[in-house]
């Protein structure tokens, strides 16, 4: 692995008596593509949440590129290079596409973004986020709808422009949670395609929640990272994982996981 881009160490969250997160500890290299599963309710977006700084740890500590992000607030740690989407897609349903794509991230807007835009150079700036707008949505191939309405969009669509949105502040660092959740299979094939491209063409690295075990076992990923009631069940290769016998049982074993 490359030297980390993002450290979690011993990390733990406590809602009231509930151990949501239990001492967990992993790692994501710059430029790596890794999946995080588990089953409903094992805490992976609890995980997305203490690390982006959306919710304060209880204990252990989050390293995003080489700096010590807790306890630090979201539009810090954005400042740092880390961006997030979440797993409820929300669009600026009345503005179209390329509006949405000039507004900042969800929760995770800037003080200094304000600033940016109120300098006297602002309409230079703006010119250039609509060109960098652009050439996001060509990345994500769906340039044809970037004056159509938010609301007309379909769902995978909607998923992509908010990963436009999140591409939109050059991120060193991405946490994608359930970014293809609801998303037809090929669509879902192919934006997990055009994301492993970005990860390659762009470094960043992508740590990308996916609730189905044979989706992110079909789709290409360097690592897996396997959650269970709070905790690492097991990290591996996608080959490795199928040939875990405690992941067999854990996860792959239940119906209903592999039916969603
Ligand atoms: N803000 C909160 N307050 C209290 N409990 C919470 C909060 N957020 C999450 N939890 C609880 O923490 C546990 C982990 O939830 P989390 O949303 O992280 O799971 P998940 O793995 O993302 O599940 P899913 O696959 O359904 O999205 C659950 O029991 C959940 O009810
Ligand atoms: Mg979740």
């Amino acid at each position: 692995m490359n030297a980390p881009a993002l450290k979690v160490s011993e990390l733990t969250k406590e809602f009231g008596g509930l151990r949501a997160i239990d001492g967990i500890s992993f790692e994501v290299g710059q430029g790596e593509f890794v999946g995080l599963i588990g089953p409903n309710g094992c805490g992976k977006t609890t995980t997305f949440n203490c690390i982006s700084g959306l919710l304060p740890t209880s204990s252990g500590q989050v390293q995003v590129l080489g700096y010590n992000a807790t306890g630090l607030r979201p539009d810090q740690i954005q400042n740092l290079g880390l961006t997030r989407t979440f797993q409820h897609t929300w669009l600026w349903r009345e503005m179209t596409v390329i509006e949405n794509l000039l507004v900042p991230p969800r929760r995770q807007f800037s003080p200094n973004l304000l600033l940016a835009l109120l300098r006297p150079n602002s309409r230079k700036m703006e010119a250039q986020r609509l060109s960098d707008a652009y050439s996001v949505l060509e990345v994500l191939e769906i340039s044809h709808v970037a004056n159509q309405l938010a609301s007309e969009l379909s769902g995978g669509q909607s998923k992509l422009v908010d990963i436009g949105r999140a591409l939109m502040s050059s991120p060193d660092f991405l946490l994608l949670d359930e970014p293809v959740a609801g998303v037809a299979g090929p669509l879902a094939e192919r934006i997990f395609q055009n994301l492993r491209s970005l990860t390659a063409s762009r470094g960043i690295g992508m740590l990308v929640i996916e609730h189905n075990m044979d989706f992110i076992l079909r789709n290409d990923v360097d690592r897996i990272i396997v959650m269970d009631a709070g905790r690492i069940l097991m990290e591996g290769t996608p080959d490795e994982i199928r040939k875990s016998s405690a992941v067999v049982e854990a996860y792959l074993g239940s119906p209903e996981q592999n039916s969603q």
